[in-house]
């Protein structure tokens, strides 16, 4: 076993093949990102599509799930500070490591989020993460971020999958985004590779949460929100989508 391999099982405690849940996953040295350049294409979009959400450059944000966030130097050019949540132990503690001393931006636990205090948020972004979640965990997340959230800000959910849209459309197109960025062949490997890795028996084993562009609305609006569907997906699968939401204000505010 390489070092590499070594260090993810640490991380996780038992095999690829054999993960507990999602965060281990991540927590894991996983195949999701075929080579570095798919990891930089895949950065730049997702900060290009969060970008379009930063009306101002001093806004205080936070990326909930943020993984490794190559982005997070580009973001944080745009925004008064930025706030990296991320679940993961071992990929936090490198975030930890690669952010230490600049000041704008911080790195913290789930907790540590929850623990803050109201209207701490211009901006919420949560991309590609409320799959991973239970439909429960997701609605308890809503309330944490609806208190986090000032009066005029904005809650981003992107990536949401929907219920009919499955691991084939996912395959066509990362293949589509690797051909238009020069790594067709690392794709092909790539896909091979997490067909056989911890991914698709977790997929599997756990599913992912899906919503409809109904139901999306529906969670968002029972949460307190008044939400609509962007018109682009966050990313590079268009099959996906990213919701805008804003507080409804209540009575006593
Ligand atoms: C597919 S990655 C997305 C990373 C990043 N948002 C992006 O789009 O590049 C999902 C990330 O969400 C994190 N995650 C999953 N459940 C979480 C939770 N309950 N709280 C915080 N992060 C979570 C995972 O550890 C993983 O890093």
């Amino acid at each position: 076993m390489g070092g590499r391999a070594r260090q993810a099982r640490h991380a996780t405690g038992m095999t690829r093949n054999n993960l507990a849940d999602w965060i281990s996953f991540f927590d894991s040295n996983h195949p999701i990102y075929v080579n570095a350049r798919h990891s930089k294409v895949h950065a730049g979009l997702v900060a290009a599509g969060i970008e379009r959400y930063l009306a101002r450059p001093d806004l205080t944000v936070l990326d909930y799930g943020c993984g490794e966030a190559l982005y997070a130097e580009r973001l944080a050019a745009r925004t008064g500070r930025l706030i990296l949540c991320e679940a993961a132990p071992h990929l936090r503690e490198r975030l930890q490591a690669r952010f230490a001393g600049d000041a704008h931006i911080a790195v913290v636990a789930p907790e540590a989020v929850a623990a803050l205090p109201d209207r701490s948020f211009d901006v919420i972004v949560m991309h590609s993460v409320a799959q991973y979640l239970t439909a429960g965990d997701f609605t308890a997340l809503l309330a944490l971020f609806r208190r986090l959230l000032r009066a005029d800000g904005r809650l981003i959910v992107g990536d949401v999958v929907r219920p009919d849209v499955g691991i084939v459309t996912d395959a066509r197109a990362l293949l589509a985004l690797a051909a238009a960025n020069g790594f067709f062949i690392a794709a092909l490997f790539g896909l091979m590779r997490t067909a056989l890795s911890g991914y698709r028996k977790l997929r599997q084993r756990m599913g992912l949460t899906r919503y409809s562009e109904a139901d999306m609305l529906r969670t968002l609006k029972a949460a307190g929100f008044s939400a609509r569907r962007a018109a682009h997906n966050i990313g590079h699968n268009q099959a996906r989508m990213t919701f805008e939401a804003a507080p409804v204000s209540s009575p006593q505010q």
